[in-house]
């Protein structure tokens, strides 16, 4: 609450936290998403506000309530929410849960309309990599930590990931079962020492753990 100085392990911290899906207009009635509830972005934004921090969560368009103590910006598109975790910046830590797309359309303010002539060709442009632009930012925040949705080798996925966008830390989430949208996940953290596996939990639990990973490192 205002005023009153914040207790706990992480008082006195600023976290950026991304989360959610971002939506890609096509036309005012279209887009282009990944599947993602935001549940675990906003319990991990839940958890470290609960430990104290000041968090901002960037969050992309979610049915959830804000967690308390948090400040939430609303983003669409992966553009925003570039522009608004850059904004949030300097923080002590990034945790970039959000589940961009991966491209974009130029979207039309027209809708598309079938015509007869076969459907339209949708020219895609790849989005900013809003992770690898934080890590290599120049008030990059001192611990950065990405998320990847993988299946199949995972964890080699998420080795490789970590090197190119400059993340401390990947948390690898199999995704290969029912977790996405559910309240359970099945993650490994993989950082500069090796790969810690965890075992699966409630997102609340995994979110909770991964705040006092966080405070342990800051
Ligand atoms: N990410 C991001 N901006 C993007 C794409 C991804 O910030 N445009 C972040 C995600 O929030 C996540 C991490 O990067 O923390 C990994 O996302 P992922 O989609 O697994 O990585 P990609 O590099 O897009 O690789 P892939 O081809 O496997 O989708
Ligand atoms: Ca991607």
């Amino acid at each position: 609450s205002h005023g009153r100085p914040a207790q706990g392990r992480l008082a006195g911290r600023h976290i950026l936290v991304t989360a959610g899906p971002t939506h890609e207009p096509i036309d005012p009635v279209r887009y282009i998403a990944n599947r993602s509830s935001g549940k675990q972005g906003f319990a991990i934004a839940g958890a470290l506000a609960a430990l104290g921090a000041r968090v901002t969560l960037v969050a992309g368009p979610v049915a959830l309530a804000t967690p308390p103590g948090v400040t939430r910006v609303d983003v669409e598109t992966a553009r925003e929410m570039a522009a608004a975790a850059a904004a949030a910046l300097p923080a002590d830590a990034a945790v970039m849960v959000a589940a961009v797309a991966d491209w974009r359309t130029e979207a039309t303010g027209q809708k598309i309309k079938k015509d007869g002539k076969g459907p339209p060709m949708l020219t895609l442009t790849e989005n900013p990599d809003i992770l690898a632009t934080i890590a290599g930012d120049a008030r990059r925040p001192p611990l950065v930590i990405g998320f990847a949705a993988e299946t199949g080798d995972m964890i080699e996925h998420a080795i490789a990931k970590r090197a190119r966008k400059g993340a401390d830390w990947i948390v690898a989430n199999d995704v290969s079962g029912d977790v996405m949208g559910g309240d359970d996940n099945s993650v490994h953290i993989v950082t500069a020492q090796g790969v810690e596996h965890w075992d699966r939990m409630p997102k609340d639990q995994v979110a909770a753990r991964l705040a006092e990973r966080i405070a342990d490192a800051l």
